[in-house]
C-alpha cells in the first residue's frame, strides 16, 4: 500500500546526502510506483538555486549514484514536478513561516492534511538548532502526521546523546522521532530477521550450546571520500560500531519477537544491548584494538597515510580501524564471544556474519580424514556480496571414508535480488508510512553509548603509540589477529583478491 499524501523538506537540501542518497531513493521509489499520488519534496539550503537548477543538480545525482540512472523515459519530467528548493538559513528563525506556507498551499491543492516530514540531513552541530525551530511550529504538535528525520552520528557520546535525545523529546513525541541507521534498511540485514524468525531449522542451535562464536565484520575499500574534517572528529567506533555493527549484533543476538510492531522489535533490541557485557577501563586493552592507515599502495596507486589527509590533523590520534570483542550475559548467549570489527582502506569491500558452530561432538571417522574436517558455519554475507551459505561436511567421492567441507549458498542475486531497494528507499518509504520498527529509540542509541563509552574514554586517555599500524590493502592491525588468536580463532573473510 502507498502512502498518504506526503511532503519531505530535506535540510541540507543542496547537501552530498540528499544528492547521492535521498532524491535517488525517492526517484526510485517514483520509479517503482510507491510514492503518494499526491507528494511534494522541497530542498531546502543556503545555497542559492532556481527550481531548475536545483533540479539539474539533483538529477546529475541520481545518474551518477542511482541505482537507476539519467531521465528513465521520460519519468525524470513528472518528478522533477514534484522538487522544489526553499532557499533559507536554518538558524532564521523567521525564514520557517515558508514552510508552514507550503504545507497550506498543499493541504488547499490537494484538500487533505498530508504527512510532513523533515529530513535532517546537516552537520551534527546543526540539529538542535534546527529541531527547537521546528518544534515550535504549530503543525509539529500534530502527533500522527508531522515527523522528523535525524540522520547520524547521533551525538558524540553518551552525555551529548543523552542531550539531543532531551531535547528532541521535549518538542517531539517519540513516535514522531526517526533515528535513522540506514543497515537497517539494507536487504541482506533485515533478512537476518527472517532467517532466524521464518525458519524452525536455526532457532534450536541458535545459542550457546552450540555456538562457538560469532563474527561481524565490516571492511571497507575506500577511504575518507573527502570526509577527513568529519572523520578527524568521530573515528572508526563512532562511526560504525556504535551504529551500524551493534544494530546488526542486535539483530543476530535479540530473542524472538512476539510481533513486527515497531516497540516490539526495539525492546527486543534493547534487551540485547543492555546485556552486554561492560568492558572495564583497565581491561580494554584486551578487548579492544584500534588501528590507523599509514602511506602506501590501494590497488597499484600510490596513497597518502591518514594522517597527510585534508582536514587530518599531522598527529592526529582517531582511529580508522576498530575491533572489539563483546560477552553477551544472559542464558542464550553466555560464554559465546562475538567478534567485531570495521576499518577504512582495508583489502576489500566485504561486510558479512559468521556465525562459527562448536564441532560435532564425537568425531567417529577414520583418522586421515581428520585434516580436512570443518565445524559448521553460516555466514551472511551483507555487501558487496548478498548471499547466505552453511558449511558442513560430505563425503568425498571414492572408496575411502574421505570428509569436505562444501557451502550451500542462496544468492539473492539468483532470485531477483539485483533489483533490490537501496536502503533509502525502504527508509523514506517507512517515514511516509510512520513506521518506525527499522529506527532507533531514544533508549537504544543511548544504551549503545553505554556499550561503547569505556573504549572510547581509554582510548581518548591513552594517545596510540604505534600509529599508523597497517597499510592500505590490508586487513588492519596484527593486533586485530592477535585479538582472535588468544581465542584460538581468526578472522573469516568473505571476498578475497
Ligand atoms: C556511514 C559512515 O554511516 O556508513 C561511512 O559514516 C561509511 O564512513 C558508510 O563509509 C558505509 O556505508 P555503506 O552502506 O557503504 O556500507
Amino acid at each position: 500500500k502507498r502512502p498518504g499524501p506526503s511532503i519531505v523538506f530535506i535540510f541540507g537540501g543542496s547537501g552530498d546526502l540528499n544528492y547521492r542518497k535521498l532524491t535517488p531513493a525517492l526517484y526510485n521509489l517514483f520509479l517503482d510506483d510507491w510514492m503518494p499520488d499526491h507528494f511534494a519534496i522541497a530542498g531546502i539550503g543556503r545555497s542559492p538555486y532556481s527550481n531548475d537548477a536545483y533540479r539539474e543538480h539533483l538529477l546529475e545525482g541520481i545518474t551518477k549514484f542511482s541505482r537507476r540512472k539519467g531521465k528513465q523515459n521520460g519519468h525524470w519530467k513528472d518528478f522533477k514536478e514534484h522538487v522544489s528548493y526553499l532557499q533559507m538559513d536554518g538558524d532564521d528563525e523567521k525564514a520557517y513561516h515558508l514552510i508552514t506556507d507550503m504545507v497550506k498551499e498543499k493541504e488547499l491543492e490537494w484538500g487533505i492534511h498530508p504527512n510532513v516530514i523533515f529530513y535532517l540531513a546537516v552537520a551534527p552541530q546543526l540539529v538542535p538548532s534546527i529541531a527547537s525551530k521546528l518544534g515550535a511550529l504549530k503543525i509539529c504538535s500534530d502527533t500522527s502526521s508531522t515527523r522528523i528525520v535525524v540522520e547520524k552520528p547521533f551525538g558524540h557520546d553518551l552525555a551529548s546523546a543523552h542531550e539531543l535525545n532531551a531535547l528532541l523529546t521535549g518538542m517531539f513525541a517519540e513516535e514522531q522521532i526517526f533515528r535513522i541507521d540506514h543497515y537497517l534498511g539494507k536487504e541482506t540485514v533485515q533478512n537476518i530477521l527472517a532467517l532466524r524468525f521464518a525458519n524452525a531449522l536455526f532457532e534450536p542451535v541458535w545459542n550457546r550450546n552450540y555456538i562457538d562464536h560469532v563474527q561481524i565484520t565490516a571492511a571497507e575499500s575506500v577511504g575518507l571520500e573527502g570526509r577527513g574534517g568529519y572523520f578527524e572528529h568521530s573515528g572508526a567506533l563512532r562511526d560504525m560500531v556504535q551504529n551500524h555493527i551493534l544494530q546488526i549484533l542486535c539483530m543476530v543476538a535479540m530473542e524472538a519477537p512476539v510481533s513486527f510492531e515497531a516497540n516490539e522489535i526495539r525492546n527486543k533490541k534493547v534487551d540485547v544491548l543492555n546485556a552486554i557485557r561492560r568492558i572495564q577501563h583497565h581491561e580494554v586493552h584486551d578487548f579492544a584494538v584500534r588501528g590507523q592507515y599509514g602511506p602506501g599502495w590501494k590497488k597499484g596507486n600510490e596513497v597518502v597515510g591518514y594522517r597527510q589527509e585534508n582536514g587530518v590533523n599531522p598527529q592526529s590520534s582517531t582511529e580508522t580501524f576498530a575491533a572489539a570483542k563483546f560477552y553477551i550475559d544472559n542464558w542464550r548467549w553466555q560464554g559465546v564471544p562475538f567478534y567485531v570489527r570495521t576499518g577504512k582502506y582495508l583489502n576489500q569491500k566485504d561486510t558479512h556474519i559468521t556465525i562459527q558452530f562448536k564441532p560435532a561432538p564425537h568425531y567417529a571417522f577414520p583418522s586421515e580424514s581428520a585434516d580436512s574436517w570443518r565445524s559448521n558455519r553460516l555466514t551472511i554475507s551483507i555487501q558487496p556480496n548478498m548471499d547466505i551459505s552453511i558449511r558442513f561436511q560430505v563425503k568425498r567421492p571414492g572408496q575411502s571414508m574421505n570428509l569436505d567441507p562444501v557451502d550451500m549458498k542462496f544468492g539473492y542475486e539468483e532470485s531477483g535480488g539485483e533489483h533490490a531497494p537501496e536502503a533509502y528507499e525502504t527508509l523514506l518509504l517507512d517515514v511516509m508510512e510512520g513506521d518506525a520498527t527499522l529506527f532507533m529509540r531514544a533508549d537504544q542509541v543511548e544504551s549503545a553509548w553505554k556499550v561503547i563509552m569505556p573504549i572510547l574514554e581509554t582510548w581518548e586517555g591513552r594517545k596510540p603509540q604505534d600509529f599508523p599500524n597497517y597499510a592500505p590493502d590490508s586487513w588492519g592491525p596484527d593486533d586485530a589477529d592477535a585479538l582472535l588468536a588468544r581465542d584460538g580463532h581468526s578472522w573469516i573473510n568473505t571476498v578475497q583478491n
